[in-house]
């Protein structure tokens, strides 16, 4: 582990260290205590569980170049592919193949490298060489949706460096292939997101920059797909679904990110006499607990 990061993990665990009250003078007394022989038993999840995740924090820190969004593959595909099946009421075999297809589809990990390269992230190039497709994590299930789904229009809002809306218009593009036109708009209130839409992905969709509400309430055309990953606050994501409410078409799919954190879609699907089900994704290889899709249809 190289100094700098030595530093800031220590930072870390000195913050906890302060958080936990000052060990009392007598301890000593207690250990043959038996409740304190039973807690020190059940100290094994601390190396089970927390240790293998700091240490796996330490080692991202170092090595990563990944901001907010992270990649990683997923443990639980196969709950994936079924959740796919329940949305958009294809055969659990239609969803394993669109599932399949993604991961098998080095055209778009080939257009990943170049542009993580192109940009100084050789961290990313390198995840996305090493382990292609399989570090989508749970957009596969936003481009499985899209891919089944054939929609006309996708909304993603909040697209940080733009995987998701690589992911989302390499759907449209084979959805054009198929004979299916469809296009593609994301939202990020930041103007240097986005840069992993690159050519010839970005012939099938654009990014308004701006506040994602503001840029919802100008759209005109109905929704078939929408995705909300903007600002993850309770109250601005209704406030999204809200504003969406009389754009979305008749069979219109609504996936949240945030439906592991809030009821928010879930009371909206109430609503709309609409379904909901979340896909709770299981990341490996990675220290973040991973976040889920929501979706209302
Ligand atoms: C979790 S990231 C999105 C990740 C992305 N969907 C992906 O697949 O990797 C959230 C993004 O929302 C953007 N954001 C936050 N508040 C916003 C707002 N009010 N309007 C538009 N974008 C916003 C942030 O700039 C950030 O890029």
């Amino acid at each position: 582990m190289q100094p700098l990061t030595v530093y800031v993990m220590q930072q870390n665990l000195q913050r906890v260290l302060s958080t936990i009250a000052t060990l009392p003078s007598d301890v000593q007394s207690q250990v043959n205590d038996e409740s304190l022989k039973r807690l020190t038993q059940r100290n094994w999840g601390f190396d089970f569980y927390l240790l293998p995740t700091i240490l796996e924090y330490a080692k991202w820190l170092e090595y990563s170049d990944e901001g907010s969004y992270y990649t990683y593959p997923l443990k639980n595909l196969h709950h994936l592919k079924s959740w796919l099946s329940c949305v958009t009421g294809a055969s659990v075999k239609e969803a394993e193949c669109v599932v399949e297809e993604i991961l098998d589809d080095d055209f778009l990990v080939g257009i990943l490298v170049r542009v993580c390269l192109q940009h100084g992230m050789n961290d990313s190039a390198s995840r996305f060489q090493k382990q292609r497709a399989s570090v989508y994590g749970r957009r596969i299930g936003w481009y499985g949706v899209v891919r089944i789904k054939k929609p006309r229009l996708v909304i993603e809002t909040g697209i940080d460096r733009g995987l998701g809306s690589a992911i989302l218009c390499r759907a449209l593009m084979r959805n054009t292939e198929d004979g299916h036109l469809g296009r593609y708009l994301g939202t990020d209130i930041n103007p240097s997101a986005g840069f992993l839409l690159a050519d010839p992905l970005s012939q099938f969709g654009s990014i308004a920059y701006g506040d994602s509400i503001e840029t919802l309430k100008t759209l005109s055309s109905e929704i078939d797909v929408f995705i909300n990953d903007s600002d993850h606050s309770a109250d601005y994501e209704a406030r999204e679904y809200e504003t969406i409410i009389n754009k979305l078409s008749k069979n219109a799919v609504i996936l949240g990110d945030n439906s592991h954190v809030t009821d928010k879609l879930f009371q909206f699907a109430l609503r709309l006499n609409r379904n909901f089900l979340h896909f709770a994704e299981e990341p490996s290889d990675h220290w973040y607990p991973g976040a889920g899709i929501g979706a209302a249809f």
